[in-house]
């Protein structure tokens, strides 16, 4: 019996569209010996015709119409490379709907519309597989999905944004202010020209949307969560980290409590341990820790992002594909349809606890001490240290106070108080204390 051939398109051919064309061509004659399929990479798309391009690609395979190929009844994988939620939801929706398989790189995409998205994969029988979605190179949707299947998990958390840890790790060790660090990184190209994605935090958001869904089949969005940048971070932050033991990092963390089934989604910079593995991950760097019920933690590390580590993920969910319609096994369906989803609701911000550094800016003088703890006081939250010293601004000092185990509410009621005093002359910077273990 001779060999079934599958033709891919790829809608997009960008960083990750050229990094899979080049990849590809080089593995093809192994993956199709050990898949038992010929594979063609068939069509591709773009936006413009002329740009110069790092893979030869024939003209006679290039379009501008990314729908054309979605709709190809000789395509039967769709690799959706463009990015956006826009046309890229229409090409998704359109080739699964025709029943074929969808592999894609655009977590903004999945967060948006990934329920829409996987009702269609299921109506149409084929597929949607997003390996390269969250974490680049670092298999997580598999090690979630198969890997792990036999836990349940109380927690996730994760360095999911490599422009953000580019940017903290050289802050730390150049002791170096924010603004000169971002430039820096926008020119070696580890930071967009509109960086506002990576650095509030939104990026990690949509990737923590798509690990909470793969995990606890709850979609939970963006404008759910609590999702804080790290923009405000100043060298200083970073002194007073070191002197209480601890790095900062911009974390994902996920956690689900199975006694009242709730779970909270979060993203912000967070005071880690500085003994902790994810701690010393640094540069572009991500890394997820996931703790399992059954297998304990388990922690991965890799590049999440680049031209390599990306298409590493796609070319893994297409070789997936083509078993999947080779054998009809492989890939799971996208859904977990988890039984233990059913009633798991967000947490209210009164049960999302934990420990809080906060630094004032305040006039220097006396009392300003004693104003700030009997606000702190009045809203129970008891003060656990309090670093005190001069800030570059004559006549202005700056007060940073950890907090003992406290809630979310009571600090944001404590923050907004902090902030109305006369003596405090900028808005308070929060950070949270991850005592979250490896
Ligand atoms: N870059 C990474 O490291 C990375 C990592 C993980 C995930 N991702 C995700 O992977 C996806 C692609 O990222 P990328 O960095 O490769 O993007 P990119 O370099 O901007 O490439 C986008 C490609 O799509 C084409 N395109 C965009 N809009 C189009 C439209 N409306 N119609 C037709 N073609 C269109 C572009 O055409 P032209 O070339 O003609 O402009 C280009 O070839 C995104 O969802 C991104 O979030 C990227």
């Amino acid at each position: 019996m001779s060999a079934p051939t599958y033709n891919i398109g790829l809608c997009g051919l960008g960083t990750v569209g050229q990094g899979v064309w080049k990849h590809f061509g080089r593995l093809r004659t192994d993956l199709e010996a050990r898949l038992g399929a010929r594979i063609e990479l068939s069509r591709a798309s773009v936006r413009d015709l002329s740009k110069a391009r790092d893979v030869k690609v024939p003209s006679s395979k290039l379009t501008t119409d990314p729908l054309s190929i979605a709709t190809d009844p000789d395509i039967h994988i769709v690799c959706e490379l463009m990015g956006g939620t826009g046309v890229a939801r229409e090409v998704t929706l359109a080739a699964l709907k025709r029943g074929k398989i969808v592999v894609s790189a655009n977590k903004a995409l999945i967060c948006a519309h990934g329920a829409e998205i996987f009702a269609a994969a299921r109506r149409g029988g084929g597929a949607f597989l997003f390996e390269a979605s969250v974490a680049g190179g670092i298999p997580i949707i598999k090690a979630v999905r198969e890997g792990l299947v036999a836990n349940r998990f109380p927690r996730i958390y994760g360095i999911l944004n490599g422009t953000c840890n580019y940017i903290l790790t050289k802050m730390e060790e150049l002791d170096a202010p924010y603004a000169s660090v971002l430039g820096e990184a926008k020119r070696l190209g580890y930071a967009e020209s509109d960086e506002s994605l990576d650095v509030e935090g939104w990026d990690t958001a949509h990737k923590a949307s798509i690990l909470a869904w793969l995990a606890h089949g709850v979609w939970v969005r963006p404008d759910k969560m609590i999702v804080e940048g790290i923009n405000r971070i100043t060298p200083a932050d970073f002194k007073n980290a070191a002197a209480l033991g601890f790095g900062i990092k911009l974390l994902a963390i996920i956690t689900r409590d199975f006694k009242t089934d709730e779970i909270s989604v979060r993203v912000h910079p967070t005071l880690l341990p500085q003994e902790t593995v994810l701690a010393r991950v640094s540069g572009v760097f991500n890394a997820i820790s996931v703790t399992g019920d059954v297998v304990g933690t388990t922690v991965y590390i890799g590049r999440g992002a680049g031209q390599d580590a990306t298409a590493s993920a796609v070319i893994s969910d297409l070789a997936d594909a083509v078993s999947l319609l080779t054998h009809g096994k492989g890939a799971p369906q996208g859904s977990p349809d988890l039984p233990a989803a059913k009633g798991a609701r967000l947490a209210p911000l009164e049960r999302i606890r934990g420990r809080f550094y906060v630094r004032l800016t305040v006039a220097d003088r006396p009392g300003v001490l004693a104003r700030v703890a009997t606000i702190m006081a009045r809203n129970h939250m008891s003060i656990a240290s309090v670093i005190q010293s001069p800030s570059e601004t004559p006549d202005l000092a700056s007060l940073v106070l950890t907090t003992h185990d406290s809630d979310e509410r009571a600090m944001r009621v404590a923050l907004r108080a902090l902030a109305r005093l006369e003596s405090v002359r900028e808005a308070p910077l929060l950070l949270r204390i991850g005592d979250l273990g490896d």
